[in-house]
């Protein structure tokens, strides 16, 4: 497989982001689920799995939204958990859910951006992104800024959406998600710009072999890829 570099320039971009996500935070949890069918909360688990077998004490969470990752990484590890993001609608949620979960004391909830985190180098055992890092305007900027603020030594997990290799299931894939997801989401969330984005950032997103060869440019070693549910996602891995 050819590995090309990734290429994306848009200016405006991380506003554009940033405000959508403020915008389809009250549904984003129902629409997440929903259009899922729940089997994002498996690859979750099986992500956390991953980050946790270094047994970090610290663990950097970043694009947490609503905060699901972050919340089952304070319950399935006993690490300090630090979650950031750059919309605060989606901050909020998470906030509340929380709360709600008594582990305020184990998540401290931060707006910033991946690309210009407000943390020293080598500051974190762990960083983990879900769902995330194909929403950076500089993929490779936010991969070496991650490698920076991690310690020597610290894991990144990555898990994300990706196409689907199999013919049969890519065109079940691209039905799904270029006709029923803009619908169902844009009904639900009234935003359809929203769930038309969706699509296309998984499109854009140089997921496999590519995004490996970004990680391992940033300067991860041991970095490695499975894919999960026949190629709909899968997570990335790399040390410091
Ligand atoms: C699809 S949501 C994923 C949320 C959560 N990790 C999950 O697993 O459900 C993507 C999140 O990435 C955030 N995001 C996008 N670009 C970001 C950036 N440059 N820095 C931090 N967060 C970012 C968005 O605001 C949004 O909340």
């Amino acid at each position: 497989m050819e590995v090309k570099p990734y290429e994306n320039s848009s200016k405006d971009k991380r506003t554009q982001v940033e405000d959508m996500f403020d915008n389809i935070a009250p549904k984003y949890d129902f629409l997440n689920h929903s259009l899922t069918f729940g089997i994002d909360k498996l690859w979750r688990k099986k992500a956390i799995k991953s980050a946790s077998e270094t047994s970090p004490k610290t663990i950097l969470d970043i694009a947490a939204g609503t905060g699901d990752f972050s919340i089952l990484e304070a319950e399935k590890t006993s690490a300090k958990i630090t979650a950031i993001d750059i919309s605060q609608n989606m901050l909020d949620i998470a906030i509340k859910k929380a709360e709600k979960k008594g582990l305020t004391d184990r998540i401290k909830f931060l707006k910033a951006d991946s690309l210009n985190m407000p943390f020293d180098n080598d500051s974190f055992e762990a960083v983990t992104v879900g769902f995330g890092v194909r929403n950076f305007v500089d993929i490779p900027k936010g991969l070496k800024e991650i490698f920076r603020v991690l310690k020597p030594e610290g894991r990144l997990v990555v898990l994300e959406l990706s196409e689907p290799p199999n013919k049969i299931v890519k065109a079940g894939y691209s039905f799904y998600f270029h006709k029923v997801l803009p619908f169902w989401g844009k009904l639900i969330s009234k935003d359809g710009a929203a769930y038309k984005y969706l699509p296309k950032s998984v499109d854009n997103f140089p997921y496999g072999e590519r995004f490996l060869k970004l990680m391992q440019d940033a300067g991860f070693k041991n970095t490695k890829l499975e894919w999960l549910s026949l190629g709909l996602s899968a997570i990335y891995t790399g040390e410091k």
